[in-house]
């Protein structure tokens, strides 16, 4: 019998790099049978900053349908895949801002045992995309989640060259993803489902444990 796993995609966005990298992994963990949620983080930035910037405020205009994340999201899903570009080598501000409103799935111990993965995009080649990953994936640990990556699993890549989690350069904001890194999202998130397939009979079986006195 093949087991069904809720998998979410929460991310942010500002100029559609990251987007384009989510709805990848939107359509490969549907394509191998999940149930997926694409949700994107709400946006904190003024809107004289958005509007100032063309590619900004088309990228927010074309999404504004996509519902924003929230802790129901994350206690649902099975399976996460979080996707923020880099700022500064970190991950945007946006993303880490909805991390830390999940203090209370946290203590409930409701984080335990989630199968999770992040992706990327920087403007440069060394501009930071295994620190934003890792960045991200901190969070995981303290989750007591199971990181997933893509490593090399596929030949794609060594194309790509990144085995942390899909990255794509997109020379500030010029080129979107392109084949590769879209075969790279595919990956990681077939890999994520498969996992997540695995282990949900356990972690069904599983008590949650409590983490507040
Ligand atoms: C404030 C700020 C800081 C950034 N810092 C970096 C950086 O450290 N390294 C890098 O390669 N690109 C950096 N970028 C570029 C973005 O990460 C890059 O354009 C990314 O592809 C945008 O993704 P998006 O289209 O999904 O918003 C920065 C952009 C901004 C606005």
């Amino acid at each position: 019998m093949d087991t069904q796993v809720n998998v979410a995609v929460i991310y942010y966005s500002s100029t559609g790099n990251v987007f384009e990298l989510a709805k990848a992994a939107v359509t490969a963990a549907e394509k191998v049978g999940a149930e997926v949620r694409l949700r994107k983080v709400r946006e904190l930035a003024p809107a004289e900053a958005i509007a100032s910037n063309q590619g900004w405020s088309d990228h927010a205009a074309v999404t504004q349908h996509i519902a924003e994340a929230t802790l129901d999201d994350l206690d649902w899903a099975d399976a996460i895949l979080f996707g923020a570009p880099t700022r500064y080598g970190l991950p945007a501000a946006q993303l880490k801002q909805f991390i830390d409103t999940t203090g209370p799935l946290w203590a409930a111990g409701k984080l335990v045992n989630k199968v999770g993965s992040s992706f990327t995009s920087t403007g440069t080649a060394h501009g930071g995309q295994e620190s934003t990953i890792l960045a991200i994936n901190n969070t995981l640990y303290h989750w007591g989640a199971i990181i997933v990556p893509p490593g090399y699993a596929e030949p794609v890549q060594f194309q790509v060259g990144n085995p942390y989690g899909a990255s794509h350069v997109s020379q500030n904001g010029e080129v979107l993803p392109g084949e590769v890194e879209l075969a790279s999202m595919d990956l990681q998130t077939r890999r994520v489902v498969e996992v997540a397939k695995a282990m949900r009979p356990g972690r069904m079986a599983w008590p949650q444990p409590a983490l507040t006195a």
